[in-house]
């Protein structure tokens, strides 16, 4: 594990230095940091959502007879590449979001491309109840195998996408959670639609986050990286271009989205370095990639040819970039 770039020394100053940034906000778009106006508030809603829950399964699938746009993509071995490879969110990291979203023990919360529950269940330890929602069953069966008997009562797993916020209202009620989170899934989703329909979600003071998890291994500035990306680009004979939301420009202009729909807008950076072995990078690239795109039998002559265009090294150190960009409602 490499040491902490720039930002600070520790896990546990990077968190106070993240939630310096944004918690006072949070806090006066709460209840001017009224802690009984908002206890009332997340337990009212919190309240409302349980009596609207109660009875049902606690699984369940959003229909609204729109086909996700992606649907496929995380299916079968990419979601088994998913849960194995992908990094997490480090506890600071939660810890940091949560505070700077204002969440409460009693809060209610919407995990949007939720995935196998990589944000989810820490988040489910920090509130009342997480609603994790994702087109892919796949995905979803994962995340409710990483589901521990303690925190099973804490979430649960809906079948949808970022078209079936209308029915999420419906099933919640308006108004009723703390917040909506986005965690690397925000480039599958209309953005703008996501931004306006999230605040008739929201109780007052709730917030949305869009979190970036690091910048793609094949789109970092270090000579594995670049030789990743060749690699990459040879073997499918076409540009690799995709930055999944990571960069600058696509995350100014979710920024200026989230202005523009009415949300006080913060944003937080936390970097760290992590050492990655040849193993750990092949997985992570089988993880972003569909099923099929390197088929069963040509995964030994994959893992040749992008072995060959990296240099020789015992571990990769990958840079990760964890940004937060966070919009409070008024
Ligand atoms: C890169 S994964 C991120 C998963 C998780 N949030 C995480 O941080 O690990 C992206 C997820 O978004 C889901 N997804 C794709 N299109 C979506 C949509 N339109 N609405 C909601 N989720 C979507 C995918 O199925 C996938 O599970």
């Amino acid at each position: 594990m490499g040491g902490l770039a720039d930002v600070a020394a520790t896990a546990a100053a990077n968190a106070s230095a993240i939630a310096a940034q944004v918690a006072p906000t949070a806090a006066r778009a709460a209840g001017a940091g009224n802690p009984v106006f908002r206890r009332r508030c997340c337990d009212a809603a919190a309240s409302a959502v349980e009596a609207r829950l109660a009875g049902r399964s606690l699984d369940c699938s959003l229909v609204t007879g729109q086909t996700p746009a992606v649907a496929g993509t995380f299916a079968g071995e990419t979601a088994d590449y998913y849960v194995r490879y992908r990094r997490g969110y480090r506890e600071a990291t939660v810890d940091a979001v949560a505070s700077a979203l204002g969440l409460a023990h009693d809060d209610v919360v919407i995990d949007l491309g939720c995935g196998t529950g990589l944000l989810t269940l820490p988040l489910a330890r920090r509130v009342r109840l997480v609603i994790g929602v994702d087109p892919e069953a796949d995905m979803l069966a994962l995340a409710r195998r990483r589901t521990d008997a303690t925190l099973a009562a804490k979430v649960v797993w809906c079948v949808g996408t970022d078209g079936d916020l209308p029915a999420l209202v419906n099933l919640v009620g308006a108004g009723s959670v703390g917040a909506v989170t986005v965690a690397q899934a925000l480039h599958f989703m209309d953005y703008e639609r996501l931004f306006g329909q999230a605040r008739r979600l929201l109780r007052p003071g709730g917030g949305l986050a869009v979190i970036a998890n690091g910048v793609p291994l094949w789109q970092q500035d270090s000579e594995w990286s670049r030789g990743l990306h060749a690699a990459l680009e040879t073997w499918f004979q076409r540009p690799v271009t995709a930055t999944c939301g990571t960069d600058r420009a696509t995350q100014a202009r979710y920024a200026q989205a989230l202005a523009g729909a009415g949300y006080e807008v913060h944003e937080a950076v936390e970097q760290y370095q992590v050492d990655l072995t040849l193993d750990d990078l092949l997985g992570g690239v089988h993880s972003a990639l569909s099923p099929g795109d390197v088929p069963a039998d040509r995964r030994d002559a994959f893992a040749n040819h992008i072995t060959n265009a990296l240099p020789n090294l015992e571990t990769f150190t990958d840079t990760v970039r964890v940004h937060a960009l966070i919009g409070i409602t008024h």
